[in-house]
């Protein structure tokens, strides 16, 4: 960005991927970190005079236009944010794209509806998705991508469209990538990680990697039940899957004393915040209960581990956070990153939501990532194509 910006970009349009992939209830954003995050690059450009023609997408619509999924209330936070008004087209690459773009004054921002609108942005047919990259060169004279979120996507706007136009990291981008090279590189120890989140399975490709690589995991969410129970615990109506107990075993067998589970759980007899709860030991769950955060001797524990950390990587809630009963969990060892001194990255869309929705502060962590998979594939070493594409 730094060197686009020298070259001077007053009067070029400028084609932003950005990662504006929010949560939305309705037309209520929930959380809109990844739109302020995504405003650095956005209003440098646009001070220098660039018409800034933002890319996105929302959500996994199937390729079609469908209402659910505009970025309609993007456009107006962005809007809000920036302080002036973001026209939104009604199409991807279309008419009205074409138009919102020739009438778009210097230094002004306007937003391309949702992307995915457009079955060829994620097509695997390397050729479909090469004339959607065509047709967003032609709506720009060069490319920002900005979008780290989505650069673990091989799909037209974060991918294939590096390739039509001269292609430059944004601000997020670069950031995301260097403070995760720490991680990767040579990180202070010790090197705690910290994982949560509904499903072994969705992690286990980063777990097998970091395990050699850190000197504790220490383990919350709903997958924790699965190593519970590969440590021969009843886990009563816990959420388990059964086929990865065999995985579990060997991670425990392979690493002895660096996988951390919890030694207590909020039990409740209903996936509600009007539930029945008790806390019990992990080695207490009785059938018909079912854990939805871990209790306050874990949240010790896990907190000493943390406090005397040189290095932690935050993924994935304790628990079910959103509901007001099973907050604790996520909320103490949160607290516990804030108060160590240790260098902390928090990573996930969902644990970066649990900071702001639980109040913690965000200075309080070293680096809160926009990215949840791709933040994970970083870490287990994958190339991430579309900061692959920026390196030629
Ligand atoms: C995310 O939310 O992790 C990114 O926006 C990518 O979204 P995706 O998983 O639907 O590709």
């Amino acid at each position: 960005l730094d060197d686009l910006l020298a070259e001077g970009v007053a009067g070029r349009r400028v084609l932003v991927r950005a990662d504006l992939n929010v949560p939305i209830d309705g037309t209520a954003i929930t959380d809109d970190g990844r739109v302020r995050a995504s405003l650095p690059t956005i209003s440098r450009l646009a001070e220098a005079g660039a018409k800034v023609v933002v890319a996105a997408h929302l959500g996994r619509p199937k390729g079609t236009p469908d209402a659910k999924y505009s970025l309609a209330p993007v456009a107006l936070r962005l809007g809000e944010l920036l302080g002036a008004p973001v026209a939104l087209a009604n199409d991807v690459t279309g008419p009205s794209a074409r138009e919102t773009v020739a009438s778009l004054a210097e230094g002004s921002v306007a937003l391309l509806e949702n992307v995915r609108f457009d079955a060829r942005e994620t097509s695997k047919d390397a050729a479909e998705r090469a004339a959607l990259a065509e047709e967003f060169a032609a709506l720009a004279d060069v490319f920002v991508s900005d979008g780290f979120g989505v650069v673990h996507r091989k799909q037209a706007s974060v991918y294939d469209v590096a390739a039509k136009l001269p292609a430059y990291a944004g601000g997020l981008v670069l950031a995301e990538v260097e403070v995760l090279r720490t991680l990767t590189g040579e990180p202070k120890l010790p090197y705690v990680v910290l994982l949560g989140g509904s499903k072994v399975s969705d992690k286990l490709a980063v777990i097998e990697s970091l395990l050699p690589k850190v000197d504790a995991l220490l383990v919350g969410g709903g997958m924790c039940f699965t190593f519970l129970a590969a440590e021969g615990l009843g886990v009563g109506d816990s959420l388990l899957e059964a086929d990865m107990i065999d995985t579990c075993k060997r991670l425990l067998a392979e690493h002895p004393g660096k996988i951390l589970l919890p030694a207590d759980i909020v039990i409740a007899d209903d996936f509600s915040a009007e539930a029945t709860t008790q806390t019990v030991l992990a080695a207490n769950i009785s059938a018909g209960w079912k854990g939805l955060d871990v209790g306050p001797i874990t949240v010790e524990r896990y907190s000493e581990v943390l406090t005397a950390a040189g290095t932690v990587f935050w993924n994935g809630p304790m628990g079910v956070f959103e509901l007001a009963p099973f907050a604790e969990g996520t909320r103490g060892v949160a607290q516990a990153i804030v108060d160590s001194a240790a260098f902390s990255v928090v990573g996930g869309g969902d644990s970066a939501a649990a900071v702001r929705l639980l109040g913690l502060p965000e200075d309080g962590f070293s680096h809160i990532s926009t990215g949840g998979g791709a933040s994970l594939e970083f870490l287990e070493g994958k190339d991430l194509p579309g900061v692959a594409v920026l390196e030629g």
